[in-house]
Order: structure tokens, then sequence, then C-alpha cells
């Protein structure tokens, strides 16, 4: 299967927080065929988001298929299987059965409490500030919550993962694995030994049986027998740290920022964790292989895209997601309107699990366009926040960002994003950078990409915005920005 002419393709799941991806790749790293489905955001009640997991999984069999069949190919040749997924999102299932023991818990979900956990110790260990975030509280609540779990997950009976895990564990009909990437994101593993943590372990009550292998992003696992038999699955990895990989950002100091559901922007450091001081987490860029990992800084934005899919669905006030560039359009300014979208708290860099959402500034002057204005800004101002923290840890100011991602269609919202940051904003031709990154993971394990110097020369530039805006005006509105992000921090959760 290695790189003769037979095998043709990569084929590339990208498991996001509100749909499944499947995509064929070819060596110029073409889009060959892309299916995607969406899956069902279950919010039983406020701060809670779970999904279906064995419903994203019956998806992608058929998304799997659906792929093939429009790029007229076969199994064989498919040449190997790369895996992204949203990060942190909690399941538990039974090792006899299969099924999944409660709904997941999506990683926007806030009904855990870290108010008690030692800062300090838990960043230094991990790299990540205590959060409702991340897996650990939330694989502590299903244990706590579900009669008799514990007990059975003592004994092996019950098995813990994040999308990439669950998805292959049922893939393989039962490895049970994940990756470095996706394992720095559960606030269980030791980021210097790169294994699970013994004292974090027991402070939060998980025992080690339930928890996976922790492996490399890039090399086979093991067969798909149950979808694709013979296939190998040859890379898993992270979609944040996939779209650093697609990006082909591999040396220090690149960094990218991929606008899907929430916003999230990864500074490659190279082989040594840098340690944010400025609210950052630091985390796992990739490893492939036995090679050294490569760590990255990264800025973490709760809520972006999904604010706009707020505004579809909760408000009503769009029918799709693409007419909030035209209705924010009728507009040229908020009209001193801000929305701080804390759905889920405050990510990067402030840390804030019990902060709200607001909406400011309101006067009978605002109109739904100023709205839909205040909405694309939020996301803009949010990418400052965490630029200037990257900027402040690393000492150099940032001269461009790389984009991806769905939002990265919207104009409008990349001027901005251009505007506020005041640096130019690239965007590259293939803009499904996760599911290119885990597809090129998966191509360098099994020779069909022969290394990164490969991968880098099919990178093209599509789009760039330049910064226009004013700086006396940039700076008066990220000052009301501010004072917006305090009102969200007032009134927190326990206000309510
Ligand atoms: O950490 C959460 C992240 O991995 C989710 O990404 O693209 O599904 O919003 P996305």
């Amino acid at each position: 299967r290695s790189g003769g002419d037979v095998v043709s393709y990569v084929l590339a799941i990208d498991q996001g927080t509100t749909s499944t991806r499947c995509i064929l790749f070819d060596r110029r790293a073409t889009v060959v065929s892309v299916v995607r489905a969406e899956h069902p955001q279950s919010y039983p009640r406020p701060g809670w988001v779970e999904h279906d997991a064995a419903r994203i999984w019956r998806d992608l069999q058929k998304l799997i298929r659906r792929a093939l069949r429009e790029a007229g190919i076969g199994a064989s040749e498919v040449a190997a299987i790369g895996i992204a997924n949203q990060r942190e999102t909690t399941v538990l299932w039974d090792r006899a059965t299969g099924v999944p023991v409660a709904p997941a818990i999506v990683w926007q979900d806030t009904r855990t409490d870290v108010s008690h956990l030692d800062a300090s110790f838990v960043q230094d260990r991990t790299g990540l500030p205590p959060a409702t975030y991340f897996s650990a509280t939330k694989i502590q609540w299903l244990l706590e919550h579900t009669p008799l779990l514990k007990e059975r997950a003592e004994r092996g009976e019950v098995l813990f993962g994040t999308m990439d895990s669950w998805l292959i564990w049922n893939m393989t009909g039962g490895l049970h694995i994940t990756d470095v990437t996706n394992a720095s994101r559960t606030m269980l593993m030791d980021l210097s030994s790169l294994d699970w943590d013994d004292e974090l372990l027991a402070i939060f009550g998980i025992p080690r049986a339930m928890l996976p292998e922790i492996r490399s992003s890039s090399e086979v696992y093991g067969t798909a027998d149950a979808v694709l038999p013979g296939v190998p699955i040859a890379a898993a990895i992270g979609d944040q740290s996939a779209a650093l990989f697609g990006q082909t950002c591999f040396e220090p100091g690149e960094a990218k920022c991929t606008y899907g559901t929430g916003g999230f922007l990864l500074l490659n450091t190279g082989t040594t964790p840098v340690r944010s001081r400025h609210g950052l987490i630091t985390t796992v860029g990739y490893r492939i292989g036995d090679e050294k990992p490569v760590f990255a800084l990264e800025g973490s934005i709760a809520i972006a895209g999904s604010l706009v899919q707020w505004v579809r669905d909760g408000l009503g006030l769009i029918g799709t997601a693409s007419e909030i560039e035209t209705l924010a359009g009728t507009v040229t300014d908020n009209g001193g309107c801000y929305i701080v979208p804390a759905f889920s708290g405050l990510f990067a860099p402030y840390w804030h699990s019990e902060a709200r959402g607001v909406i400011v500034g309101l006067t009978s002057y605002i109109t739904k366009g100023h709205l839909a204005r205040a909405v694309l800004e939020a996301t803009g101002w949010q990418t400052r926040d965490v630029v200037d923290a990257m900027n402040a840890d690393s000492g150099l100011a940032l001269t461009a960002l790389n984009v991806d991602g769905g939002m990265t269609a919207d104009n409008l919202l990349m001027q901005i994003v251009a505007d506020f940051l005041q640096v130019p904003v690239v965007r590259p031709m293939v803009a499904e950078t996760v599911s290119l990154g885990a597809a090129y993971a998966a191509g360098l394990a099994v020779g069909y990409w022969s290394d990164l110097r490969d991968l880098r020369a099919n990178r093209h530039r599509a789009g760039s915005w330049r910064p226009a805006l004013d700086a006396g005006r940039r700076e008066h509105e990220y000052a009301n920005w501010r004072r917006a992000v305090e009102c969200a921090v007032f009134f927190s959760r326990g206000d309510q």
C-alpha cells in the first residue's frame, strides 16, 4: 500500500462538533470527494451540551461508503485513513456491548465544577488551566452520577475515549487507543512524560483501567475492518492540531487560526513545551511516529461559528449561516452594541467557567443589522484577545494570521479580523485544513507522502485581507469590548 500505482487516495474523517465529514484527497492534496452529515446538539439544561455517540458512529459508516461511491473507487484504492476530531468531548461505553453508557458530554458543556482544583498544580502538570472544557471533570461527573459505573470502570468493563478513541474502537472492532494530542486535552496527561498521571487520576477518582493507550498522531494503529476491510487507520489527531498540520505550520513561530464552532489559534513552539503566563494553553501540536512531539501554544475561543448558529436556530434572525454577512453588511458599524458569547464560560485568555453571555449597549437605534455586526465582531475581538496573549507570551508580534475553517468564507468577518488585529489575514486554497491535516498525518505513516517538504509543496494561498480600520477607532472599540467582557464575568452562573 505504500505509494504504488494501485492505491491513489487518502480518506480523512473530520468528526467535528456539529458535523462529521469524510474527504478523499489525492497526492496533490486535491479534494476528490466530500460528504457531510450534521448530528443533533442536545441542550437538556442550561449549560449542558450532549451528543449521541452511537448516532455519530452510524453516520460515519454511511459517510465512508458514500465518499467512496461518489469518487467511484473501492476500498483497495484507499491507502490509509486519518481521523481528526472535536477534542475533549467525553464518551463512556460498555466494553462488552459497545453501547455508550450515557450521552457524550461535549467540550462546551459547563455542568461540572472546577473551583476546588489547585490551579497551579494542574497547569504545571498538564499545561491546562482548570476548566470545565477538558475531559477530566466530565468523566468524573459521569462516574459519580451513574449508579455502579465507577465499580464497573475499575473492573475495566467501562471505557473512556474522546471521539477518536470511540471511532477507532468501533472501526477496528475493539482497539482502545488515543493519540497524544487528544490525550493532552483530558487534563489527565502529564505533559512531560506524555503518560496518564496517577496523582490526577486519584484527584478525579478515575480508574486507569478505563483509559486508552496513548499513541503518536501518525502511525498505523490497525485496520478499519468494520467499514473498509484491510485499510490501515494511520492517524488520529485533535482537529485543531490537524489544522496546524494541514496548514503545514511545521516550523516554530508558525501559527494558524481555525474558525469552526469555536475559534482556535495554535502557535508551533517546537519540541519544548512553552508555559504561558498570559492565559494560553500549552498543548501537543502533533507527534509523528517515534519522533519528538511538537508542542503548541493555543488560544481557545469557545464560541465563534456557534454564535451564528444560535442567531439562526435560537433567535431565528437568519435562515442560513451565510446570511449573517448580508445582514451585517446593511450597517457600517455596530451602533454601540457588543455581544460577548460566554455560553460556555470564557476560555482563553480569561478562563472564567462561570461567566455567561451578555449583549450590551442596547438603545432603540439598534437593528438586527447591528446585532449581526456585533456577532461577527465578537469573533474578531476574541481573536484579538488571544493574539495579544500570544504576542506577550512569545515576545514577538504576529505579522500575519493564517486562517481556515467554515467561517473564513465570510469575507466581512475576515476583513474585521484583519482590522482588529492590524495584520494581514491569509486563507489557503484548501479551506478543509482539519481534514487535510488528518490525511497528511495518515499519508506520511504509510509512505503515501514521503516527508514534510512533500506536504509543504501543496500549500497555495487563496485569499488575503489587509487591515484598513483607523487605529483610534479600533482601540476605542476594543476598550468597549473589554468592558463588555467584564459584564459577562460579572453576570456569572452563580448569579442566575
Ligand atoms: O476543543 C474543541 C475543538 O476541538 C472543536 O472544534 O471545529 O468542532 O469547533 P470544532
